[in-house]
């Protein structure tokens, strides 16, 4: 019996032993089970950043550009052109005949003025010609065009222009109330009908403009009527799109200047044909040799352009769907957008950024500069990616993993949209003889004897981002190969859409040659 008596110490004691067994049973338990959610939530975490790197892997492989398929590209816009040349409609390519069939000498004298409308700025210029060829140094003044103005009534943005421009010559020294007509140089950055230099149809709009009433309408004409409600003594001269104002100049400045390339709010490009080689208007009157040609690059398409799902949902949502396919893959109106677009999609398939914010949802939410700037945000802590994704995109306090996968999808579409513009380039090249192919046949590429080639560029993603301009020189390299490219030179002009026109403007003054030329 003895052992069945127990002391109440005895009795605590052995409570004692079972509470701490269980306590101790209980912490383990308790371990184990932080363990386990730890690993789980590891293993889930590990999971959604697999899924958010294949994401990204996905993209890199849709939007791949190696110099095999630059190439296809090239081959594909020189054909197109071909086919633009050849019948109306024969092409998306349009090849615009521009009615420009000689650029500036240089010999050009007096006061022009020029009008730049088109991107996300309006510009007003007035340039003085002394007569030899100088460093031109415009008056500018530049104003963001109102977004209303955009999208009402054609009367209206015709108004606002004619309005700003007499505000602009009132400042200046010349008299508004000259009996002499001044001359004005109209850059309008939109695909044009030309039925003259100073005359055409607008086609349709693009970029962020959407007027109906404007559409088939004559447009120097438009701003002629506003022009003369405002009393400005003035005549538009010569009507251009943005690029034939940049060869224009880029001309100007340097005699091997065959093309100009735009690569801003919108891209395009054009360049200067042989007479003969448009074929669609063998029944041009014209005793120039050639002409430049405004080919909307923007509408090129080739099924050998590396497109990806987000491609096809930004065309898809956009006013003008199936329409600018090669701009939508490169101009600052929408590659911010893209980016946006594949961070809305890791957002939807993790949470590296927190809860989805609503203002991924937001078209054109995440603009090119913001995009630009964070891809070349070079902080240790990528605090320009964490300051523009909390401000712009309302997504706060991102682990700096998620940042650099941010800096990485800005590389690839960025990549993409320059290595693309190269191909374009060089598509301009061979269509002109001046890639460095022609005569191939028996020599080695170092044989060739390679002119000297210019290309004038001019727009904001090549000025102002150096990542997109060192990807486009290294993709022109690698399609060009070192030796010809040596021979190719991109010059950049400032301010040259207007100023080109304004020089056009002086060209084609009414003391100068005027319209020579026209359909048959
Ligand atoms: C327009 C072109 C223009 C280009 C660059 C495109 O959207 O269609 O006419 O040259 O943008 O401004």
């Amino acid at each position: 019996m003895g052992c069945l008596i127990r002391t109440d110490k005895g009795i605590l004691a052995v409570l004692m032993g079972k509470v701490v067994l269980g306590v101790a049973v209980g912490v383990a338990v308790a371990a184990c089970a932080v363990a386990a959610l730890v690993v789980g939530r590891r293993v889930r975490s590990r999971k959604k950043w697999k899924r958010v790197v294949g994401v990204l892997k996905e993209l890199e492989e849709s939007c791949e550009t190696t110099v095999g398929r630059l190439r296809q590209v090239v081959d594909a816009m020189a054909v197109e052109m071909h086919a633009g040349l050849a019948s109306e409609g024969g092409s998306k390519l349009k090849m615009l005949l521009t009615f420009v069939d000689n650029l500036p000498s240089g010999s050009e004298k007096g006061n022009f003025y020029a009008l730049d409308l088109g991107g996300t700025n309006f510009r007003v210029l007035r340039v003085e010609l002394g007569g030899q060829r100088s460093n031109l140094d415009p008056d500018v003044e530049q104003q963001p065009i109102p977004e209303q103005l955009m999208t009402g009534r054609s009367e209206d943005l015709f108004d606002f222009i004619a309005s700003s421009l007499h505000r602009f010559v009132g400042k200046g020294n010349d008299s508004m109330q000259s009996s002499i007509t001044k001359e004005l140089g109209f850059t309008f950055s939109f695909p044009v009908k030309q039925t003259s230099v100073s005359s055409g149809v607008l086609i349709k709009w693009t970029k962020a403009f959407a007027i109906k009433d404007m559409v088939g309408k004559e447009v120097a004409g438009a701003l002629q009527q506003a022009l003369v409600r405002k009393g400005l003594n003035m005549r538009v001269a010569v009507l251009v799109n943005d690029t034939v104002g940049t060869l224009a100049l880029g001309r100007y400045h340097d005699a091997d200047t065959v093309a100009a390339v735009i690569i801003g709010t919108g891209t395009n490009a054009c360049y200067w044909e042989r007479t003969d080689a448009i074929i669609k208007c063998q029944g041009l009157l014209t005793t120039s040799s050639g002409m430049v040609v405004n080919m909307e690059w923007g509408n090129f398409w080739s099924s050998h352009l590396p497109r990806t799902s987000y491609d096809i949902e930004l065309d898809a949502e956009s006013p003008n769907p199936n329409d600018q396919g090669f701009e939508k893959m490169i101009s600052g109106m929408y590659l911010g957008d893209i980016v946006r677009r594949v961070i809305l999609r890791m957002s939807e398939e993790s949470d590296i950024f927190g809860p989805v914010s609503a203002r991924l949802y937001v078209p054109f939410a995440l603009r090119t500069p913001a995009m630009a700037a964070m891809h070349e945000d070079d902080s240790p802590e990528l605090t320009e990616v964490a300051r523009i994704l909390n401000n712009i995109l309302d997504i706060p306090d991102v682990p700096r993993k998620a940042r650099k996968l941010v800096v990485k999808i800005c590389d690839v579409v960025t990549r993409r949209a320059a290595r693309l513009v190269a191909a374009g380039i060089v598509g301009i090249l061979k269509k002109i003889g001046r890639d460095g192919s022609s005569g191939i046949s028996g020599g080695s590429r170092s044989d060739i004897k390679m002119r000297r080639t210019a290309v004038a560029v001019e727009g904001s993603l090549y000025t102002q981002y150096t990542t997109f301009r060192e990807y486009l020189h290294e993709a022109l390299h690698e399609i060009l190969g070192e030796v010809i490219a040596r021979h190719v030179v991109i010059n950049v002009t400032e301010d040259g859409s207007g100023t080109g026109a304004a020089l056009l403007a002086a060209s084609h003054s009414s003391s100068g040659s005027a319209d020579n030329i026209q359909l048959a």
